[in-house]
């Protein structure tokens, strides 16, 4: 199976961002996914543009900014600044969507919506052939190591049917409850990438990998 894996960040040792941006350029096939949570769509607050400029200069891989805030336009401006290749915000953070997005286009970025578990995807049809990247939550936004939520896969299911029915070429993501046991059924179900915090970094890297391998050679 040919898929993207974005570790995410936010679930590494923060003292320690070297050493994890080394293990995900040891994967085949990995971007970087970076939760950016205010504390305000989401409670907690994570890090902003400048550590993202910062780590930008220790790496060329790409970076997958997922934008949980509410602030929308000041922040995609900071991170289109800050080196961000795919900038992703919520549907839910927002009431004008088409704006957003050619705001992140017109800096020279890729474009994501996000979508919560329980968000309808009949919100971000007519927005389909304007993204790269359709993001769906497996979990609730706001905090890693959660659990994923079953209604996710059909969600999966229902984007790939509606990237057909539209003919367009978006990618499908899925964050939020990814692991040796999610992963398989997500890529079974049409997703394009695995993000993935915990599970990356809270296991053995070499357990990670070779589950990895196995994940592909299916
Ligand atoms: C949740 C974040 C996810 C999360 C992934 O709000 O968007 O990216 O950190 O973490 P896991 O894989 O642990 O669910
Ligand atoms: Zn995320």
């Amino acid at each position: 199976m040919n898929f993207v894996v974005a570790p995410s960040i936010l679930a590494s040792d923060l003292s320690n961002t070297t050493t994890a941006i080394r293990k995900i350029e040891s994967i085949e096939n990995a971007w970087v996914h970076l939760d950016i949570m205010d504390g305000c769509f989401v409670p907690m607050i994570t890090f902003g543009s400048s550590f993202v400029r910062d780590l930008r200069k220790t790496t060329n891989l790409i970076f997958d900014v997922h934008l949980m805030v509410n602030s929308l336009e000041k922040q995609i401006e900071l991170f289109t600044d800050a080196g961000a290749d795919y900038i992703t915000f919520h549907i839910e953070a927002t009431n004008f969507p088409f704006r957003l997005i050619k705001k992140i286009k017109d800096a020279g970025k890729k474009a994501g919506i996000s979508v919560n578990p329980s968000t309808p995807l009949l919100f971000i049809e007519p927005l389909l052939s304007s993204i790269d990247l359709l993001l769906l939550m497996g979990v609730e936004p706001g905090y890693a190591g959660q659990e994923f939520i079953d209604i996710s896969l059909h969600k999966i299911r229902e984007a790939t049917s509606l990237r057909e029915k539209n003919k367009v070429n978006v990618l499908i993501s899925v964050d939020g409850g990814i692991n040796n046991k999610t992963a398989l059924n997500a890529l079974e179900a049409g997703a394009d990438i695995l993000v993935m915090g915990s599970y990356f970094f809270s296991n053995s890297f070499e357990s990670v990998k070779e589950f990895l391998s196995t994940l592909r050679s299916k």
